[in-house]
């Protein structure tokens, strides 16, 4: 596999992948926000103007030019919390379920205040292609943008990470987590609970790793 930074002729293939890829993400399994197959409008904007931060990482299958997987990263600012707030006001019940509660839990780890930084490099969006995956992909995707942020000069790491195998592939690669949230914590107003993930997913943690930025691989 090759590994590179995806280029904007390639955006509308990574969409693309990530409709047929990314609809069994835990979160997405427990609302429904998106469907195999079918585009999803609000995540796909926000997929596309993650891209246009130019640091998110794409793995192409050298063979067949086939994208098999990708970590979408973008910049967080202390300013965002506002724009993100009116997104979640704006975005339907599915969408909020999701981004509101990541939300809700990065604004409680505050981790500008925490770690004395003005931006924060997220690993927003980690898949890889059914017919890719356990081949250690998203292992490598990892390394790639740890590379990236060192270059770009950053020193703080984040990733939201909702799946179990997230958690144990961040783990890994020397990311701890701040903060963690117990999916089966959250209920509605009738006492039912509001997100359903598959095992072995149930918890949602936010883990960081704190980099030196000059140094790269
Ligand atoms: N069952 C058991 N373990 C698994 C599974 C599985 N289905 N999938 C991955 N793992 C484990 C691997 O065993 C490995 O651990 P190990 O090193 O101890 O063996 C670790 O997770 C990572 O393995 P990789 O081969 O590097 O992972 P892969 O390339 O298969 O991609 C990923 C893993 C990205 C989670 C993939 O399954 C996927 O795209 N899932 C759907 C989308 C998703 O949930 N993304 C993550 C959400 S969080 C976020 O996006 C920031």
């Amino acid at each position: 596999f090759e590994y590179s930074v995806i280029p904007s002729t390639r955006y509308s293939d990574v969409i693309n992948m990530l409709r047929f890829s990314f609809y069994d993400e835990p979160l997405n399994v427990s609302v429904g926000l998106c469907k195999c197959g079918e585009p999803c409008e609000s995540l796909e904007k926000y997929n596309l103007a993650t891209m246009e931060d130019n640091m998110s990482i794409m793995a192409v299958d050298k063979c067949t030019n086939e994208i098999a997987g990708v970590c979408l990263n973008g910049i967080s600012r202390p300013s965002d919390s506002e724009v993100c707030r009116k997104r979640l006001e704006q975005g339907d019940i599915k969408y909020k379920l999701i981004f509101g509660l990541l939300f809700d839990a990065n604004q409680e780890a505050n981790l500008f205040e925490k770690f004395k930084v003005d931006k924060i490099f997220e690993l927003r969006v980690l898949c890889v292609a059914h017919n890719f995956r356990s081949r250690k992909i998203a292992s490598e995707l990892l390394i790639q943008s740890e590379a990236v942020a060192a270059k770009n000069g950053f020193s703080l790491l984040k990733i939201d990470a909702t799946s179990f195998f997230t958690q144990k592939l961040a783990t890994k690669m020397g990311y701890y987590e701040v903060k963690s949230v117990a999916y089966n914590d959250f209920k509605d107003e009738n006492g039912s609970q509001q997100y359903t993930t598959p095992a072995p997913h149930d918890t949602y943690k936010i883990m960081v790793k704190e980099i030196t930025a000059a140094c790269s691989f």
